[in-house]
């Protein structure tokens, strides 16, 4: 049943993008055709819902997809995401409490968020998310539509059924490979078996939306791409090869990196019918079907063909700072501006400081700062 969900939901979807510059326009035609397509996303956006003004940046961009790190902590050590050296963990009383997280995601639904994806670390490390979920379930009654989490499933398989009864909707679930050898490499741990035990639980619930993600390391799990899109034929899944990002003590390396369109074409050899499939509005991934698979395969590409332009998310860290950019170091903390006694006018003023200093666009590959930036553990996806 979640999969008609799944494909009904795919259906009403907006116009596709172009995946690469493989079409033969000068590189100034595809900037302004770019500029066209963001600016027709914008319109379709505000024909939706209303944004509070301080949700909307000086690029015109609305924000209304939230993202929450509940933990700092993860069980896995994936190498792209944790530093090998580990991370100095905040200490508890510095983290957000339940009451403080419902507060600001109140806050943010009454401003005109309707999305809220919860991350971590990995999130169901959290005591309490079950009731976490169920209390920002109560916040549909203001507007938020959809309440996902990304996990890496390791613990996930006996939880899902309670979580989904909470009000969890979507689930995006990391998976790199589908080999436990290479699984215990990539992640530093073991627990193949546990993941697609939660991959199993999920597809048969009633989640609306089941993704997963895979990073792509250039001589490591490259080679299962195919392996990947096939799980697509017989289950409505959203597959997605995400292009490895640096950050703080990734060690990350271009020659590490495979970039989209290589995975493309190397799918596109095998399946030369492969189909563009229609995007969500600000989704990250460019998708694609093959004629007769019930699921759909897309590409994450950050760093080869950014999607700065239609960004609509704001990010709160596990310690409360807000994050208006995945690349961008700056944060200011509403934990402590919570913790001082300001109202919610006075946070809602700093949620505003804080989108407009959002920049146009993040780096290229090669200048991204990850001196002062967090590593991705800290940071939730
Ligand atoms: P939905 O669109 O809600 O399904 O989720 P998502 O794809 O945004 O989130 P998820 O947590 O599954 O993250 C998957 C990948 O998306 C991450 O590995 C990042 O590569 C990428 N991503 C998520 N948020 C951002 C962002 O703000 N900026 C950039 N550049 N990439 C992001
Ligand atoms: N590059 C790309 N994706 C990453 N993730 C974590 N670290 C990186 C990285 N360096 C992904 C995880 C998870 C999502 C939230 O972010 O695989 O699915
Ligand atoms: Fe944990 Fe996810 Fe980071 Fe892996 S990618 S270490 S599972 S938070």
């Amino acid at each position: 049943m979640a999969l008609t969900i799944l494909t009904r939901r795919r259906l009403k979807l907006t116009s596709p993008r172009c995946f690469s510059t493989t079409s033969g326009l000068s590189s100034e035609a595809l900037a302004s055709a770019k500029q066209l397509r963001a600016r027709s996303r914008i319109e379709e956006m505000d024909a939706v819902q209303p944004v509070s003004h301080h949700l909307v940046d000086t690029f015109k961009r609305r924000h209304n997809y939230l993202r929450i790190s509940l933990t700092e902590r993860c069980n896995l050590r994936c190498f792209y995401c944790m530093p090998s050296e580990g991370i100095e963990l905040s200490p508890d009383g510095k983290l957000l409490t339940n009451e403080e997280i419902l507060r600001l995601a109140t806050l943010f639904v009454k401003s005109g968020v309707t999305k809220i994806r919860l991350t971590g670390g990995e999130p169901t490390v959290r005591k309490g998310i079950a009731e976490i979920i169920a209390e920002l379930n109560s916040l549909r009654q203001y507007g938020l539509k959809s309440i996902g989490m990304t996990s890496n499933g390791l613990s996930l398989h006996r939880r899902l059924p309670l979580l989904i009864e909470n009000g969890l909707t979507h689930l995006n679930l990391s998976l790199d490979t589908l080999d436990p050898f290479k699984f215990e490499l990539i992640t530093r741990r073991r627990g193949h078996d546990a993941v697609l035990k939660a991959l199993d639980v999920a597809l048969k619930s009633s989640l609306t939306s089941v993704k997963i993600n895979i990073v792509v390391i250039k001589d490591l799990n490259d080679s299962e791409v195919l392996d990947f899109v096939e799980m697509t034929k017989e289950h409505p899944i959203s597959v997605r090869f995400i292009e490895f990002m640096p950050f703080t003590g990734n060690k990350w390396d271009k020659k590490k990196m495979v970039e989209s369109s290589e995975l493309l074409r190397h799918i596109q050899a095998r399946h030369p019918h492969v189909q563009r499939a229609p995007d969500e509005l600000n989704d990250t991934a460019r998708s694609w079907t093959i004629p007769g698979y019930r699921g759909n395969f897309g590409f994450i590409s950050s760093m080869s063909d950014h999607f700065c332009s239609s960004c609509n998310r704001l990010r709160l860290t596990a310690d409360g700072q807000i994050k208006v950019c995945l690349f961008d170091a700056t944060e200011m903390s509403l934990r402590d501006q919570m913790r001082m006694g300001a109202s919610d006018d006075e946070l809602l003023q700093t949620i505003g400081r804080a989108v407009s200093g959002k920049k146009e666009k993040h780096a290229g590959m090669e200048d991204i700062d990850v001196v002062t930036n967090r590593p991705m553990i800290l940071i939730g996806g």
